[in-house]
Protein backbone atom coordinates (compact mmCIF):
# COMPACT_ATOMS: atom_id res chain seq x y z
CA UNK A 1 0.00 0.00 0.00
CA UNK A 2 1.15 3.86 0.62
CA UNK A 3 4.64 4.78 1.24
CA UNK A 4 3.29 6.94 4.26
CA UNK A 5 0.90 4.16 5.62
CA UNK A 6 3.41 1.44 5.38
CA UNK A 7 6.75 2.81 6.63
CA UNK A 8 4.87 4.94 9.48
CA UNK A 9 3.04 7.51 10.53
CA UNK A 10 4.37 11.09 9.89
CA UNK A 11 4.68 13.17 12.90
CA UNK A 12 4.09 16.46 13.38
CA UNK A 13 7.86 17.23 12.67
CA UNK A 14 8.15 15.33 9.43
CA UNK A 15 9.97 12.35 11.45
CA UNK A 16 8.06 9.27 10.61
CA UNK A 17 6.78 7.09 13.92
CA UNK A 18 6.43 3.48 12.98
CA UNK A 19 5.68 2.74 16.46
CA UNK A 20 2.14 4.55 16.22
CA UNK A 21 0.51 2.44 13.46
CA UNK A 22 -0.75 -0.63 15.67
CA UNK A 23 -3.12 -2.34 13.77
CA UNK A 24 -5.98 -3.45 15.36
CA UNK A 25 -6.42 -7.06 14.76
CA UNK A 26 -9.92 -8.15 15.51
CA UNK A 27 -10.00 -5.10 17.10
CA UNK A 28 -13.79 -3.72 17.66
CA UNK A 29 -15.02 -0.84 18.50
CA UNK A 30 -13.36 -0.63 22.39
CA UNK A 31 -10.22 -2.55 21.30
CA UNK A 32 -7.33 -1.83 19.50
CA UNK A 33 -4.88 0.77 18.73
CA UNK A 34 -3.75 3.20 21.49
CA UNK A 35 -5.43 5.97 18.91
CA UNK A 36 -8.96 4.25 18.55
CA UNK A 37 -9.44 3.43 22.55
CA UNK A 38 -12.32 5.91 23.95
CA UNK A 39 -11.08 9.12 24.11
CA UNK A 40 -12.39 11.77 26.98
CA UNK A 41 -16.20 13.48 26.43
CA UNK A 42 -17.14 10.84 23.85
CA UNK A 43 -16.99 6.85 23.79
CA UNK A 44 -19.07 5.81 21.12
CA UNK A 45 -19.32 2.06 22.19
CA UNK A 46 -20.87 3.37 25.84
CA UNK A 47 -22.95 5.27 23.47
CA UNK A 48 -24.65 2.63 21.31
CA UNK A 49 -24.31 0.37 24.60
CA UNK A 50 -26.62 2.75 26.60
CA UNK A 51 -29.22 3.57 23.48
CA UNK A 52 -29.49 0.18 21.84
CA UNK A 53 -33.12 -0.36 21.44
CA UNK A 54 -33.76 3.32 19.87
CA UNK A 55 -33.08 3.33 16.47
CA UNK A 56 -36.78 2.46 14.77
CA UNK A 57 -37.74 5.39 17.17
CA UNK A 58 -35.59 7.69 16.17
CA UNK A 59 -35.82 6.72 12.48
CA UNK A 60 -39.62 7.35 13.13
CA UNK A 61 -39.33 10.66 14.29
CA UNK A 62 -36.23 12.28 12.78
CA UNK A 63 -35.78 10.00 9.76
CA UNK A 64 -37.77 8.43 7.18
CA UNK A 65 -40.80 7.76 8.69
CA UNK A 66 -41.92 5.37 6.28
CA UNK A 67 -38.88 3.18 7.02
CA UNK A 68 -39.82 1.82 10.51
CA UNK A 69 -43.42 1.26 9.31
CA UNK A 70 -42.41 -0.66 6.32
CA UNK A 71 -40.04 -2.81 8.37
CA UNK A 72 -42.34 -3.60 10.80
CA UNK A 73 -45.34 -4.58 8.45
CA UNK A 74 -43.06 -7.12 6.63
CA UNK A 75 -40.95 -8.26 10.32
CA UNK A 76 -37.89 -7.12 9.35
CA UNK A 77 -37.59 -4.22 12.25
CA UNK A 78 -34.91 -6.20 14.32
CA UNK A 79 -32.09 -4.52 16.39
CA UNK A 80 -28.97 -5.85 14.70
CA UNK A 81 -25.69 -5.74 16.90
CA UNK A 82 -22.96 -7.09 15.07
CA UNK A 83 -21.74 -8.72 11.54
CA UNK A 84 -19.02 -10.64 10.40
CA UNK A 85 -18.59 -12.21 6.53
CA UNK A 86 -22.19 -13.45 5.44
CA UNK A 87 -23.58 -13.01 8.99
CA UNK A 88 -25.39 -10.43 10.81
CA UNK A 89 -26.53 -11.09 14.27
CA UNK A 90 -29.67 -9.58 16.11
CA UNK A 91 -29.88 -8.63 20.22
CA UNK A 92 -31.56 -11.96 20.82
CA UNK A 93 -28.35 -13.86 19.73
CA UNK A 94 -29.85 -14.45 16.09
CA UNK A 95 -27.58 -15.20 12.93
CA UNK A 96 -28.71 -13.98 9.60
CA UNK A 97 -27.44 -15.01 6.42
CA UNK A 98 -27.08 -11.98 4.35
CA UNK A 99 -28.47 -12.43 0.65
CA UNK A 100 -28.48 -8.91 0.18
CA UNK A 101 -25.31 -7.26 0.73
CA UNK A 102 -26.29 -4.04 1.56
CA UNK A 103 -27.60 -3.55 -1.97
CA UNK A 104 -24.46 -5.28 -3.26
CA UNK A 105 -21.81 -3.25 -0.77
CA UNK A 106 -20.06 -6.25 1.25
CA UNK A 107 -19.21 -8.19 -2.21
CA UNK A 108 -16.52 -9.15 0.64
CA UNK A 109 -18.85 -9.69 3.34
CA UNK A 110 -18.73 -7.55 5.88
CA UNK A 111 -16.10 -6.34 8.73
CA UNK A 112 -13.74 -7.52 6.42
CA UNK A 113 -10.42 -7.51 8.92
CA UNK A 114 -8.01 -6.91 6.12
CA UNK A 115 -10.00 -3.50 5.20
CA UNK A 116 -10.89 -2.51 8.65
CA UNK A 117 -6.73 -3.08 9.49
CA UNK A 118 -6.51 -0.54 6.47
CA UNK A 119 -8.66 1.83 8.10
CA UNK A 120 -7.20 1.38 11.73
CA UNK A 121 -3.83 2.20 9.27
CA UNK A 122 -5.18 5.10 7.52
CA UNK A 123 -6.40 7.07 10.36
CA UNK A 124 -3.52 6.13 12.76
CA UNK A 125 -1.36 7.72 9.92
CA UNK A 126 -2.89 11.16 10.10
CA UNK A 127 -1.69 11.96 7.05
CA UNK A 128 -2.28 15.60 5.43
CA UNK A 129 -5.39 14.19 3.89
CA UNK A 130 -8.03 16.36 1.79
CA UNK A 131 -5.40 19.30 1.22
CA UNK A 132 -7.18 20.01 -2.21
CA UNK A 133 -4.43 21.73 -3.93
CA UNK A 134 -2.20 18.07 -3.81
CA UNK A 135 -1.87 15.41 -5.84
CA UNK A 136 -2.92 12.46 -2.61
CA UNK A 137 -0.76 9.58 -3.36
CA UNK A 138 -3.49 6.92 -2.21
CA UNK A 139 -5.94 8.23 -4.84
CA UNK A 140 -3.18 7.84 -7.51
CA UNK A 141 -2.51 4.26 -6.04
CA UNK A 142 -6.10 3.12 -6.26
CA UNK A 143 -6.64 4.41 -9.90
CA UNK A 144 -3.62 2.41 -10.74
CA UNK A 145 -4.74 -0.76 -9.61
CA UNK A 146 -8.73 -0.06 -11.26
CA UNK A 147 -7.25 0.87 -14.38
CA UNK A 148 -5.01 -2.39 -14.58
CA UNK A 149 -8.18 -3.87 -14.58
CA UNK A 150 -9.56 -2.35 -17.71
CA UNK A 151 -6.63 -2.03 -19.62
CA UNK A 152 -7.96 0.44 -22.75
CA UNK A 153 -9.19 3.05 -20.20
CA UNK A 154 -6.73 5.76 -18.41
CA UNK A 155 -8.30 7.90 -16.22
CA UNK A 156 -10.11 7.69 -13.21
CA UNK A 157 -12.59 10.49 -10.94
CA UNK A 158 -13.17 9.67 -7.82
CA UNK A 159 -16.42 11.14 -5.85
CA UNK A 160 -18.41 9.59 -2.70
CA UNK A 161 -20.64 7.50 -4.39
CA UNK A 162 -22.91 5.38 -7.29
CA UNK A 163 -25.05 8.45 -8.15
CA UNK A 164 -22.18 11.27 -8.12
CA UNK A 165 -19.85 8.66 -10.61
CA UNK A 166 -23.19 8.27 -13.26
CA UNK A 167 -23.41 11.90 -12.98
CA UNK A 168 -19.67 12.61 -13.32
CA UNK A 169 -20.29 10.28 -16.57
CA UNK A 170 -23.05 12.11 -18.30
CA UNK A 171 -21.12 15.54 -17.93
CA UNK A 172 -18.26 14.21 -19.53
CA UNK A 173 -20.16 12.13 -22.14
CA UNK A 174 -21.62 15.99 -23.07
CA UNK A 175 -18.98 17.86 -23.19
CA UNK A 176 -16.20 15.33 -25.01
CA UNK A 177 -18.75 14.55 -27.84
CA UNK A 178 -20.22 18.52 -27.67
CA UNK A 179 -23.78 16.99 -27.69
CA UNK A 180 -26.44 16.69 -25.43
CA UNK A 181 -28.74 13.39 -25.70
CA UNK A 182 -27.99 10.34 -23.81
CA UNK A 183 -29.69 7.94 -24.46
CA UNK A 184 -30.90 5.54 -21.43
CA UNK A 185 -32.90 2.04 -21.09
CA UNK A 186 -36.50 0.72 -19.35
CA UNK A 187 -36.29 -0.58 -16.32
CA UNK A 188 -32.64 1.25 -15.52
CA UNK A 189 -31.81 2.79 -12.44
CA UNK A 190 -28.78 4.76 -11.92
CA UNK A 191 -28.70 6.75 -8.70
CA UNK A 192 -31.54 9.31 -7.06
CA UNK A 193 -29.61 12.82 -7.95
CA UNK A 194 -31.33 15.00 -10.39
CA UNK A 195 -29.28 14.18 -13.32
CA UNK A 196 -29.20 10.18 -12.91
CA UNK A 197 -32.77 10.53 -12.28
CA UNK A 198 -33.08 11.57 -16.04
CA UNK A 199 -31.68 8.67 -17.11
CA UNK A 200 -33.84 6.29 -14.68
CA UNK A 201 -36.53 3.77 -16.67
CA UNK A 202 -39.21 3.35 -14.17
CA UNK A 203 -41.75 6.08 -13.91
CA UNK A 204 -42.23 5.76 -10.18
CA UNK A 205 -38.72 7.01 -9.11
CA UNK A 206 -39.31 9.83 -11.74
CA UNK A 207 -42.73 10.77 -11.18
CA UNK A 208 -43.07 14.16 -9.69
CA UNK A 209 -39.54 15.66 -9.98
CA UNK A 210 -40.02 17.08 -13.20
CA UNK A 211 -38.55 18.67 -15.27
CA UNK A 212 -35.59 16.49 -15.58
CA UNK A 213 -32.92 16.26 -18.23
CA UNK A 214 -34.15 15.93 -21.64
CA UNK A 215 -32.78 12.27 -22.21
CA UNK A 216 -33.80 9.23 -24.33
CA UNK A 217 -35.01 5.97 -23.21
CA UNK A 218 -35.41 3.34 -25.50
CA UNK A 219 -36.25 -0.44 -24.83
CA UNK A 220 -33.40 -2.43 -23.19
CA UNK A 221 -31.77 -4.54 -26.11
CA UNK A 222 -33.38 -3.02 -28.63
CA UNK A 223 -30.53 -2.62 -31.23
CA UNK A 224 -33.12 -0.84 -34.07
CA UNK A 225 -34.24 1.58 -31.23
CA UNK A 226 -31.00 2.52 -30.59
CA UNK A 227 -30.47 2.78 -34.43
CA UNK A 228 -33.63 5.13 -34.76
CA UNK A 229 -32.24 7.40 -31.86
CA UNK A 230 -28.48 7.37 -33.32
CA UNK A 231 -30.23 8.49 -36.51
CA UNK A 232 -32.06 11.69 -34.97
CA UNK A 233 -28.54 12.94 -34.33
CA UNK A 234 -27.13 14.68 -31.37
CA UNK A 235 -26.26 11.53 -29.26
CA UNK A 236 -23.57 11.98 -26.63
CA UNK A 237 -23.88 8.19 -24.99
CA UNK A 238 -25.67 5.03 -24.77
CA UNK A 239 -25.92 4.90 -20.41
CA UNK A 240 -26.53 0.67 -19.49
CA UNK A 241 -25.76 -1.36 -16.68
CA UNK A 242 -24.51 -4.52 -18.46
CA UNK A 243 -26.64 -6.48 -16.04
CA UNK A 244 -30.11 -4.55 -15.36
CA UNK A 245 -30.23 -4.14 -11.35
CA UNK A 246 -33.80 -3.55 -11.45
CA UNK A 247 -34.92 -6.82 -12.22
CA UNK A 248 -31.62 -8.66 -13.25
CA UNK A 249 -32.55 -8.62 -17.14
CA UNK A 250 -29.79 -9.81 -18.53
CA UNK A 251 -29.39 -8.26 -22.30
CA UNK A 252 -29.82 -10.77 -25.40
CA UNK A 253 -26.46 -11.97 -26.55
CA UNK A 254 -24.60 -9.83 -28.55
CA UNK A 255 -26.33 -6.99 -28.11
CA UNK A 256 -23.61 -4.91 -26.10
CA UNK A 257 -21.13 -5.83 -28.77
CA UNK A 258 -23.54 -4.63 -32.10
CA UNK A 259 -24.05 -1.30 -30.08
CA UNK A 260 -20.83 -0.54 -29.05
CA UNK A 261 -20.22 -0.44 -32.95
CA UNK A 262 -23.74 1.62 -34.04
CA UNK A 263 -22.28 4.14 -31.43
CA UNK A 264 -18.66 3.93 -32.67
CA UNK A 265 -20.33 4.57 -36.06
CA UNK A 266 -22.16 7.88 -34.85
CA UNK A 267 -19.41 9.05 -33.15
CA UNK A 268 -21.17 8.56 -29.77
CA UNK A 269 -19.66 7.00 -26.14
CA UNK A 270 -20.75 3.40 -24.73
CA UNK A 271 -21.06 4.20 -20.68
CA UNK A 272 -21.60 1.13 -18.89
CA UNK A 273 -22.88 1.53 -15.14
CA UNK A 274 -20.98 -0.91 -13.15
CA UNK A 275 -21.71 -0.06 -9.86
CA UNK A 276 -24.00 -3.07 -9.06
CA UNK A 277 -22.54 -5.55 -11.29
CA UNK A 278 -18.52 -4.51 -11.40
CA UNK A 279 -16.11 -5.78 -9.08
CA UNK A 280 -16.81 -9.84 -9.49
CA UNK A 281 -20.34 -9.68 -9.04
CA UNK A 282 -21.13 -11.39 -12.21
CA UNK A 283 -17.86 -13.56 -12.33
CA UNK A 284 -16.01 -11.79 -14.31
CA UNK A 285 -14.15 -8.24 -12.65
CA UNK A 286 -16.37 -6.00 -14.76
CA UNK A 287 -19.75 -7.53 -15.85
CA UNK A 288 -18.56 -5.54 -19.54
CA UNK A 289 -16.31 -8.60 -20.31
CA UNK A 290 -18.70 -11.21 -21.07
CA UNK A 291 -20.24 -9.24 -23.74
CA UNK A 292 -16.34 -8.24 -25.19
CA UNK A 293 -17.01 -4.59 -25.44
CA UNK A 294 -14.45 -1.89 -24.48
CA UNK A 295 -16.63 0.75 -22.88
CA UNK A 296 -15.64 4.44 -23.47
CA UNK A 297 -16.74 5.29 -19.91
CA UNK A 298 -17.08 2.82 -16.69
CA UNK A 299 -18.78 4.00 -13.33
CA UNK A 300 -18.04 1.87 -9.83
CA UNK A 301 -18.82 2.05 -6.17
CA UNK A 302 -20.45 -0.16 -3.95
CA UNK A 303 -18.09 -2.77 -3.50
CA UNK A 304 -15.31 -0.59 -4.19
CA UNK A 305 -14.32 0.48 -0.45
CA UNK A 306 -15.43 -2.97 0.75
CA UNK A 307 -18.54 -1.38 2.48
CA UNK A 308 -16.90 0.95 5.24
CA UNK A 309 -16.24 4.74 3.19
CA UNK A 310 -18.84 5.91 0.61
CA UNK A 311 -16.76 6.27 -2.75
CA UNK A 312 -17.76 6.07 -6.86
CA UNK A 313 -15.32 6.42 -9.80
CA UNK A 314 -15.44 7.29 -13.13
CA UNK A 315 -13.15 5.44 -15.52
CA UNK A 316 -12.70 6.83 -18.88
CA UNK A 317 -10.07 6.76 -21.81
CA UNK A 318 -7.83 9.75 -21.91
CA UNK A 319 -9.26 11.96 -24.23
CA UNK A 320 -12.46 12.47 -22.65
CA UNK A 321 -10.25 13.49 -19.57
CA UNK A 322 -8.53 16.02 -21.91
CA UNK A 323 -11.16 17.50 -23.25
CA UNK A 324 -13.21 17.93 -20.20
CA UNK A 325 -9.89 19.25 -17.76
CA UNK A 326 -8.45 20.97 -21.36
CA UNK A 327 -6.70 23.49 -19.29
CA UNK A 328 -5.66 24.92 -16.33
CA UNK A 329 -8.74 27.08 -16.13
CA UNK A 330 -10.48 24.48 -16.36
CA UNK A 331 -9.23 22.49 -13.43
CA UNK A 332 -12.12 22.18 -10.85
CA UNK A 333 -14.76 22.18 -13.80
CA UNK A 334 -16.35 18.77 -12.41
CA UNK A 335 -14.94 17.96 -8.95
CA UNK A 336 -16.03 17.06 -4.88
CA UNK A 337 -14.94 18.11 -1.74
CA UNK A 338 -14.72 14.67 -0.34
CA UNK A 339 -13.97 12.68 -3.76
CA UNK A 340 -10.76 11.06 -3.17
CA UNK A 341 -10.19 11.57 0.60
CA UNK A 342 -7.53 8.89 2.45
CA UNK A 343 -10.10 6.42 4.11
CA UNK A 344 -12.30 6.23 0.69
CA UNK A 345 -8.81 5.52 -1.18
CA UNK A 346 -6.69 3.21 1.67
CA UNK A 347 -9.85 1.04 2.11
CA UNK A 348 -10.44 1.13 -1.69
CA UNK A 349 -6.78 -0.47 -1.90
CA UNK A 350 -7.24 -3.08 0.75
CA UNK A 351 -10.49 -4.27 -0.87
CA UNK A 352 -9.02 -4.93 -4.36
CA UNK A 353 -6.17 -6.92 -2.64
CA UNK A 354 -8.69 -8.94 -0.83
CA UNK A 355 -10.70 -9.20 -4.20
CA UNK A 356 -7.86 -11.00 -5.25
CA UNK A 357 -5.96 -12.74 -2.73
CA UNK A 358 -9.01 -14.51 -1.83
CA UNK A 359 -10.03 -15.15 -5.30
CA UNK A 360 -13.35 -13.88 -5.15
CA UNK A 361 -14.14 -12.58 -8.53
CA UNK A 362 -13.84 -16.46 -9.75
CA UNK A 363 -15.62 -17.77 -6.69
CA UNK A 364 -18.69 -15.67 -7.33
CA UNK A 365 -18.33 -17.22 -10.75
CA UNK A 366 -18.08 -20.75 -9.50
CA UNK A 367 -21.09 -20.72 -6.42
CA UNK A 368 -23.52 -18.20 -8.71
CA UNK A 369 -23.01 -21.21 -11.73
CA UNK A 370 -24.03 -23.10 -8.96
CA UNK A 371 -26.84 -22.10 -7.32
CA UNK A 372 -28.10 -20.75 -10.68
CA UNK A 373 -28.46 -24.09 -11.79
CA UNK A 374 -29.67 -25.34 -8.52
CA UNK A 375 -32.75 -22.97 -8.45
CA UNK A 376 -33.38 -23.36 -12.48
CA UNK A 377 -33.86 -27.20 -11.97
CA UNK A 378 -36.79 -25.93 -9.62
CA UNK A 379 -38.77 -24.57 -12.42
CA UNK A 380 -40.63 -27.51 -13.67
CA UNK A 381 -41.39 -28.35 -9.91
CA UNK A 382 -43.04 -25.04 -8.72
CA UNK A 383 -45.47 -23.79 -11.05
CA UNK A 384 -45.28 -19.96 -10.13
CA UNK A 385 -41.35 -20.22 -10.41
CA UNK A 386 -41.23 -18.82 -14.49
CA UNK A 387 -37.29 -18.10 -14.69
CA UNK A 388 -33.95 -17.77 -13.05
CA UNK A 389 -31.72 -15.09 -14.62
CA UNK A 390 -28.20 -13.66 -13.54
CA UNK A 391 -24.55 -14.04 -13.90
CA UNK A 392 -22.26 -14.72 -11.24
CA UNK A 393 -23.43 -13.82 -7.78
CA UNK A 394 -26.18 -11.55 -8.99
CA UNK A 395 -28.88 -13.78 -9.75
CA UNK A 396 -33.19 -12.77 -10.08
CA UNK A 397 -35.97 -15.53 -10.00
CA UNK A 398 -39.18 -14.61 -11.70
CA UNK A 399 -42.63 -15.80 -10.76
CA UNK A 400 -45.53 -15.83 -12.62
CA UNK A 401 -49.48 -16.85 -13.11
CA UNK A 402 -49.97 -20.34 -11.65
CA UNK A 403 -52.23 -22.34 -13.74
CA UNK A 404 -53.91 -25.10 -11.06
CA UNK A 405 -57.33 -23.73 -9.77
CA UNK A 406 -56.03 -23.74 -6.06
CA UNK A 407 -53.57 -21.31 -6.60
CA UNK A 408 -54.88 -18.99 -9.23
CA UNK A 409 -57.45 -17.08 -6.70
CA UNK A 410 -54.86 -15.98 -4.49
CA UNK A 411 -52.28 -14.94 -7.21
CA UNK A 412 -54.88 -13.22 -8.81
CA UNK A 413 -56.11 -11.13 -5.38
CA UNK A 414 -52.06 -10.09 -4.60
CA UNK A 415 -51.76 -8.97 -8.55
CA UNK A 416 -54.92 -6.78 -8.52
CA UNK A 417 -53.48 -5.29 -5.24
CA UNK A 418 -50.24 -4.67 -6.31
CA UNK A 419 -48.38 -6.55 -8.26
CA UNK A 420 -44.82 -7.73 -6.77
CA UNK A 421 -46.84 -8.86 -3.86
CA UNK A 422 -45.87 -12.59 -4.37
CA UNK A 423 -42.34 -12.09 -4.63
CA UNK A 424 -42.52 -10.20 -0.53
CA UNK A 425 -44.33 -13.03 -0.14
CA UNK A 426 -41.57 -14.73 -0.33
CA UNK A 427 -39.02 -13.06 0.97
CA UNK A 428 -40.63 -12.69 4.26
CA UNK A 429 -40.50 -16.17 5.44
CA UNK A 430 -37.17 -16.48 3.65
CA UNK A 431 -36.60 -14.00 6.49
CA UNK A 432 -38.51 -14.93 9.15
CA UNK A 433 -38.53 -18.87 9.08
CA UNK A 434 -34.63 -19.09 7.55
CA UNK A 435 -33.23 -15.81 8.73
CA UNK A 436 -31.92 -15.16 5.14
CA UNK A 437 -32.05 -11.74 4.22
CA UNK A 438 -33.41 -11.12 0.34
CA UNK A 439 -35.21 -8.39 -1.75
CA UNK A 440 -37.68 -8.05 -4.35
CA UNK A 441 -35.93 -6.55 -7.28
CA UNK A 442 -38.12 -3.51 -7.77
CA UNK A 443 -41.85 -2.11 -7.86
CA UNK A 444 -44.38 -3.94 -9.59
CA UNK A 445 -42.52 -6.98 -10.42
CA UNK A 446 -42.49 -10.11 -9.15
CA UNK A 447 -38.89 -11.07 -9.33
CA UNK A 448 -36.32 -12.07 -6.26
CA UNK A 449 -32.84 -10.98 -6.50
CA UNK A 450 -29.81 -12.69 -4.84
CA UNK A 451 -26.78 -10.38 -4.07
CA UNK A 452 -24.73 -12.78 -1.47
CA UNK A 453 -20.89 -11.35 -0.13
CA UNK A 454 -18.90 -12.85 -3.26
CA UNK A 455 -17.23 -15.11 -0.09
CA UNK A 456 -20.07 -17.45 -0.03
CA UNK A 457 -19.56 -21.15 0.00
CA UNK A 458 -21.23 -24.30 -1.39
CA UNK A 459 -22.89 -24.95 1.85
CA UNK A 460 -24.47 -21.57 2.01
CA UNK A 461 -25.44 -21.66 -1.28
CA UNK A 462 -27.42 -24.84 -0.02
CA UNK A 463 -28.45 -23.61 2.50
CA UNK A 464 -30.71 -20.87 0.66
CA UNK A 465 -32.06 -23.50 -1.65
CA UNK A 466 -33.55 -25.53 0.96
CA UNK A 467 -34.96 -22.60 2.66
CA UNK A 468 -36.53 -21.94 -1.05
CA UNK A 469 -37.57 -25.37 -1.23
CA UNK A 470 -39.22 -25.08 1.97
CA UNK A 471 -40.91 -21.59 1.56
CA UNK A 472 -41.52 -22.83 -2.22
CA UNK A 473 -43.23 -25.84 -0.94
CA UNK A 474 -45.57 -23.47 1.31
CA UNK A 475 -47.04 -21.52 -0.86
CA UNK A 476 -47.71 -23.89 -3.44
CA UNK A 477 -50.45 -25.42 -1.12
CA UNK A 478 -52.04 -22.68 -1.65
CA UNK A 479 -53.28 -22.07 2.26
CA UNK A 480 -51.85 -21.38 5.01
CA UNK A 481 -49.63 -18.87 7.46
CA UNK A 482 -47.84 -17.45 4.02
CA UNK A 483 -51.32 -16.92 2.30
CA UNK A 484 -52.88 -14.88 5.68
CA UNK A 485 -49.64 -12.98 5.41
CA UNK A 486 -50.29 -12.09 1.70
CA UNK A 487 -53.88 -10.92 2.32
CA UNK A 488 -52.20 -8.64 5.43
CA UNK A 489 -50.03 -7.29 2.11
CA UNK A 490 -53.17 -6.75 0.17
CA UNK A 491 -54.94 -4.72 3.13
CA UNK A 492 -51.58 -2.49 3.19
CA UNK A 493 -51.37 -1.83 -0.72
CA UNK A 494 -54.87 -0.74 -0.51
CA UNK A 495 -54.47 1.41 2.28
CA UNK A 496 -51.51 3.48 1.20
CA UNK A 497 -49.99 6.56 2.22
C1 LIG B 1 -26.34 0.41 -11.50
C2 LIG B 1 -26.41 1.45 -10.42
N1 LIG B 1 -25.98 2.70 -10.67
C3 LIG B 1 -26.02 3.66 -9.74
C4 LIG B 1 -26.52 3.40 -8.48
C5 LIG B 1 -26.57 4.49 -7.46
O1 LIG B 1 -25.62 4.26 -6.47
P1 LIG B 1 -25.71 5.06 -5.08
O2 LIG B 1 -26.89 4.52 -4.36
O3 LIG B 1 -24.40 4.77 -4.41
O4 LIG B 1 -25.85 6.50 -5.42
C6 LIG B 1 -26.99 2.12 -8.18
C7 LIG B 1 -27.54 1.84 -6.84
O5 LIG B 1 -28.18 0.86 -6.59
C8 LIG B 1 -26.93 1.12 -9.17
O6 LIG B 1 -27.36 -0.12 -8.92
Amino acid sequence: MGSAIESGAVGSDGTVEPERITVADGAGMSGGSPASLPQPGFDLAALIKERTGEAHRLQAQMLNPQLPRMLHTIGFDRTYVRAEGAYMYDDQGNEYLDFLSGFGVFGLGRNHPTVRAALHQVLDAQLADLVQFDSPLLAGLLAEKLLARAPHLDRVYFGNSGTEAVEAALKFARYATGRGRILYCDHAFHGLTTGSLSVNGEDEFRRGFDPLLPDTMIPFGDLEALERELARGGVAALLIEPIQGKGVYVPPPGFLKAAQERLRAHGALLICDEVQTGLGRTGTFFAYEHEGVEPDIVTVAKALSGGFVPVGATMAKGWIFEKVYSSMDRVLVHDSTFGSNAPAMAAGLAALTVLEDEKLVENSARIGALLQAKLAERIGRYEMLREVRGRGLMIGFEFGKPSSLKLKAGWNTLQAARQGLFAQMVVVPLFQRHRILTQVSGDHIDVIKLLPPLTITEAEADRFVEAFDDVMADAHRGTGLMWDFGRTLVKQAMRRG
